[in-house]
């Protein structure tokens, strides 16, 4: 990019403006470690809503050359606007534009290029193929609905969430790299000193985030993009999903089947076929003659449904969204003005644009019907968008509220809009917590909706990705997020379907999905042996539900991620850096399944400090260590001093029912906070909760109630310290007691 000398700056407050010779680029101090580098202060963010800045106070070191610090980080400014971000205290460099730019993405409008030391990772991206570390691969960002196996020399799937993280020698930092064209990076592939960032056209627009640790920068980057605001508790259930269950009769015998088997089931999914002809919004009346019926049947039993709603709309003279649609000039039209046609499930099909408020109010309105019929919770594929009949081309125009956009400007960002969509659509209508899923989406849609990673297959190099899938969605702010467990595509087989649930059961979303045409994988579809493992699973899930809920209560205070990779925690341990197998769930609980065919045992590395084996309680040591793993388990260690909280395990999640906590005490001294609300309303931002303090310490238990907002509680505790158990409960609102 063409800057040229450095003339001279300007400070206005926490802005600063260089002046280059050919273009200026303003530096924003938005806190000490997050600074903002733009050539323009007026850019449109479909992510970052309004930035809260905390106040910076900026010196200027040095003139020649021109330097600033703030409290952590201070930039050096060179000719050619080459940044250096270096540290305050030591001036160790975090990263640094390289001072020539190097040879690749020469014919991309907007480029970057940064110095990479030799042993620095990468992690991130929002949802890309192959492994955990970024490091020598390289990615285009273009949200792409890719049907083939995703294998690491993939570079475009569904997501496009331009932010990474960037580790070496003790220092952490981030960039989001705010430009929704198509985008390119390259960690080291090309050159391993360098690692580049390219876009099509816009504007030079990132965010350079500095921390201590790794949910610093988780932190910043999510108080920038926002959040996933509290789900409903049910949402973190059991998900049955296939394409399709097809009619009525199908639906009540599969939950008849999961209630007869003890397996605990909360939601179902309703695919394409309940529609008329996949036209959205309508309902298939031979195989559904009674849509609302059965839901309320369903919801009987604890069951609730979520409904898939594509963007494409049939062309079809008399169907009444198109015709309405058509008629306001919502689709997205050609250059010369003509609605922009391509093909999808419903055949030939157009296209709303999301863009524009407008669009996204009336398409609130039609979204209505399946809430009437009880619905709750909305399935959003196909929001690449996908295209049968070819790509989009570039200049298609979808209309949006401050200009028409060209395709190519907001393709990367169409499923996010209409993710927002339905999430605001939901919250006014429904008005309980929001249930959205997206496919395709944007850095940002983690405020509107849980994601999943799209149509894999059942083999097994797909189960191996699916951990550094999720631990990388995490740290890029979508902690809500799952993949189809035991694969869409493909057949699978019983061992994979068991590994890939034992592997699978703290996803943030636990969905089982398949595709049409492929072998069946509810639960039973194998054996009494599958079966009763995979109960087993699905169980210790259930179980675990008021944890997992408490990590989504923290996720929406601080960004931290629900599961997270070992990194996370432990940043200067290099053994952690390229972890493709095991994984954390919150700070307390490392997960280390079997995710290879034939395996009875494996290696499990330990972290820094003493873990106990979930099954036996034995201690071990961090380190390196192999156990047995049949094929009816799945690792599990827990941090020494901690404390973990369950449930009792039934049918499906009632926070009304939810009147015992299982506390488990690990080692002895420990601390613990939990949340508990009324798990579907908005309440809770009004003070409607519980938060319970544990602590352990000199062989005394306490639980007290820190702060009671809400009118239910629990009215028992079983305990268990280190192995020995005991029911208490809270006289007024504590208990000490030695167990
Ligand atoms: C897409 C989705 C998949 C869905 C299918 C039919 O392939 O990714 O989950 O089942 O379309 O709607």
């Amino acid at each position: 990019m063409n800057f040229s000398k450095l003339l001279s700056y300007e400070i206005d407050n926490q802005i600063v403006k260089l002046v280059f010779e050919k273009q200026p680029l303003y530096l924003t101090f938005i806190a000490p470690g997050v600074i903002r580098v733009s050539t323009n202060r007026q850019i449109k963010s479909h992510a970052v809503k309004d930035v809260k800045s905390t106040p910076v106070i900026i010196n200027v070191v040095s003139e020649e050359p021109l330097e600033f610090s703030t409290a952590l980080i201070k930039v050096r400014v060179n000719d050619g606007a080459k940044i250096s971000f270096l540290t305050t205290a030591t001036n160790d460099k975090i990263c640094c534009d390289c001072r020539e730019e190097a040879s690749l993405f020469k014919n991309k409008k907007i480029r970057i290029y940064k110095e990479t030391a030799p042993d620095e990772v990468f992690y991130g991206l929002g949802e890309t193929g192959g492994f955990f570390n970024k490091k020598h691969y390289s990615y285009i960002l273009w949200n792409t609905d890719n049907p083939d196996p995703h294998t690491e020399n993939n570079q475009s799937l569904y997501k496009s969430v331009p932010f990474y993280i960037g580790l070496h020698n003790g220092l952490i930092y981030g960039i989001f790299y705010d430009n929704p064209y198509k985008s390119y990076f390259d960690f080291g592939k090309t050159d391993p000193s360098v690692c580049a960032y390219a876009a099509a056209d816009g504007e030079l627009d990132y965010y350079f985030i500095y921390g201590d640790c790794i949910g610093a920068i988780v932190k910043g980057y999510t108080d920038l993009t926002g959040r996933t605001p509290l789900p409903q508790i049910w949402t973190l259930g059991y998900h049955q999903c296939r394409w399709s269950y097809r009619d009525e009769s199908e639906i009540r015998e599969l939950v008849a089947r999961f209630r007869k088997n003890a397996i605990p089931l909360d939601v179902v999914y309703l695919d394409i076929d309940y529609m008329d002809e996949y036209k959205v919004f309508t309902v298939n009346k031979t195989q559904f003659p009674d849509l609302s019926g059965l839901i309320s049947d369903l919801s009987r039993q604890g069951v609730k449904a979520v409904a898939i709603v594509d963007p494409g709309v049939k062309i079809e003279p008399g169907y009444p969204v198109y015709e309405a649609g058509k008629k306001l000039g919502y689709f997205a039209v050609t250059p010369a003005g003509a609605i922009y046609q391509n093909v999808v499930w419903p055949g030939p099909a157009v296209y709303p644009s999301f863009l524009k408020k407008e669009v996204r109010e009336w398409w609130q309105q039609q979204l209505r019907g399946l809430l009437d019929k009880g619905v709750r919770g909305i399935w959003n594929d196909m929001n690449e968008p996908a295209s049968f009949a070819g790509p989009l081309p570039d200049d298609v125009v979808f209309p949006g509220d401050e200009k028409d956009y060209q395709h190519r400007e907001v393709h990367n960002v169409y499923g996010h809009y209409m993710a927002q969509a339905t999430y605001e659509g939901l919250k006014e209508y429904d008005q309980r917590r929001p249930f959205v899923i997206t496919r395709a989406c944007y850095a940002g849609s983690q405020k509107y909706s849980t994601v999943w990673t799209g149509d894999n297959h059942s083999i097994w190099s797909h189960l191996q990705m699916a951990i550094p899938q999720i631990c990388n969605l995490g740290l890029s702010g979508l902690a809500f997020c799952g993949v189809d467990i035991g694969g869409f595509g493909s057949d699978v087989t019983k061992e994979l379907l068991i590994r890939w649930v034992e592997a699978g059961c703290f996803f943030p979303l636990f969905r089982n999905h398949s595709a049409s045409g492929t072998r069946r994988q509810e639960p039973w579809t194998f054996d009494r042996e599958t079966l009763e493992i995979y109960r087993r699973y699905v169980r210790l899930r259930y179980r675990f539900i008021p944890y997992l809920y408490d990590l989504f209560y923290h996720h929406q205070k601080d960004g931290s991620p629900i599961i997270r990779p070992l990194v996370y925690h432990y940043p200067n341990d290099i053994n952690t850096y390229d972890i493709n197998d095991q994984y954390l769930v919150g700070a307390t609980l490392l997960v280390a399944p079997v995710v290879e065919v034939g395996k009875r045992n494996r290696i499990v590395y330990l972290p820094e400090g003493i873990w106990y084996d979930y099954r036996t309680r034995k201690k071990y040591q961090s380190g390196y260590h192999i156990f047995d793993c049949p094929l009816d388990e799945v690792l599990m260690f827990v941090k020494n001093n901690s404390i973990l909280v369950g449930t009792l395990v039934a049918d499906y999640i009632d926070p009304a029912q939810h009147d015992t906590l299982i506390v488990e005490v690990y080692g002895d001294k420990a601390q613990y906070s939990h949340y508990y609300d009324d798990g579907v309303s908005f309440a809770y931002q009004n003070g409607d909760y519980q938060i319970y303090d544990i602590s352990y310490q000199n062989e005394f238990l306490e639980i007290s109630l820190r702060h009671s907002g809400h009118s239910a509680g629990y009215r028992r505790f079983i305990v268990n310290i280190n192995g020995k158990e005991k029911e208490v409960t809270l006289n007024g609102g504590s208990r000490r007691l030695k167990i």
